[in-house]
């Protein structure tokens, strides 16, 4: 994230960046605590809700100690068994039963006491952040631990999350419809999935929290129904390159930073030449990353036994940057960041 910072900060008079793929906001929130004016859009409701929490919302606008009290009384009702205590924590075992069942209670209190949109995103965000504190996950829900992990024995506990000063906006929407509202930024930054692996899969229980509705469930890892029918055309190779190109080359920005996998489907090779088609110049940091975190861990038997070694820990992520003085701009980024300037090469 400090990379990606760093990149649009030295893009010339930039004031709006749009993030065109918000995920966790984590980037997003990055930009605006550097100043920016942003707009963060995706298609998973859980990222439009904490876009809301930490995008949209002017920390100066909040009243925080109401929401305090509000985050208070929620965290002292009892547990209530429901869905999520049923399906995570019963057949499946993502949380603690006793977690679980404050998830449920919470939950149902949060449409309870919500008196505004902006309200009921600060709060789930603070029940999303507070059940990530004590699942039994290495961070994806495709599966989880065998042997419960040290912190879902805590006990649940909400917090305040920690709201940014000034103005954003908030988008839950498809990229491409995104995009064809023909809204202007000086940057775009877009981290496209890179591979097959859904994200509305990864996260089905964020999903579920935050929608909170009471879907039908399956296999181990009791994910939504409608992970099966869910699907991204940038999570299919037949459909990725199309909906790239439609993004790239419509969205309206003078520069455009993009992130990529050098395990994704496309060639760094290939995103280049599509760039170039519609910049003049194309520059491209490799950042060396650690792969995700199941590649990290191991390959296991069903009993949870290491069996097999991945055969690689680290892979590169490619950071292009398009648009006037492509060049400039990431040896300007790479003054004031260490870690680009070791990895610059073009
Ligand atoms: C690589 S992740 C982005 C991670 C993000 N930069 C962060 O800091 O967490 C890709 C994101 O694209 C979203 N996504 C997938 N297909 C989409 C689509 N058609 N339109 C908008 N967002 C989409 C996923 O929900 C996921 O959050």
């Amino acid at each position: 994230m400090p990379r990606i910072v760093a990149l649009v900060s030295a893009v010339p008079e930039a004031r709006t960046v749009l993030d065109l793929f918000a995920g966790s906001t984590r980037v997003a929130q990055g930009l605006k605590s550097a100043g920016f004016r942003v707009t963060a859009n995706d298609l998973a409701t859980y990222s439009e809700v904490l876009a809301t929490a930490y995008i949209a919302t002017d920390a100066d606008s909040v009243d925080v100690g109401a929401l305090e009290e509000k985050l208070a009384a929620l965290d002292a009702l009892p547990g209530v068994r429901g869905y999520v205590t049923r399906t995570f924590c019963e057949e499946a075992r993502y949380f603690q039963p006793m977690n679980g069942a404050r998830i449920d209670a919470i939950r149902a209190g949060i449409d309870r006491v919500a008196e505004s949109d902006t309200e009921r995103a600060i709060l789930l965000t603070a029940l999303l952040e507070a059940a990530d504190r004590v699942d039994s996950t290495t961070g994806l829900q495709m599966a989880y631990l065998k042997q419960w992990a040290p912190r879902s024995h805590r006990p649940l506990q909400l917090r305040m999350p920690v709201l940014l000063a000034g103005a954003g906006r908030a988008l839950g929407e498809d990229a491409r419809a995104c995009v064809r509202r023909g809204d202007a930024f000086d940057v775009a930054y877009l981290d496209p999935p890179y591979n097959q692996h859904s994200y509305f899969s990864n996260y089905h229980i964020w999903e579920t929290l935050v929608r909170g509705d009471v879907p039908a469930a399956y296999g181990v890892a009791r994910k939504r129904e409608d992970c099966r029918t869910t699907k991204s055309a940038f999570n299919q190779r037949a459909n990725a390159w199309t909906a790239l190109c439609e993004v790239v080359l419509g969205v309206q920005a003078r520069h455009v930073v993009l992130s990529f996998s050098n395990e994704g489907f496309f060639t760094d090779v290939a995103i280049r030449a599509l760039l170039a088609e519609r910049f003049d110049e194309v520059a491209v940091v490799p950042v060396d990353s650690p792969r995700y975190v199941g590649a990290r861990i191991g390959i296991h038997n069903p009993k949870g036994e290491r069996v097999g070694e991945v055969s690689h820990v680290r892979n590169t992520e490619l950071l292009f940057v398009a648009g006037p003085d492509a060049e400039a701009i990431v040896e300007r980024a790479a003054l004031t960041d260490g870690a680009v300037a070791a990895g610059t090469g073009r």
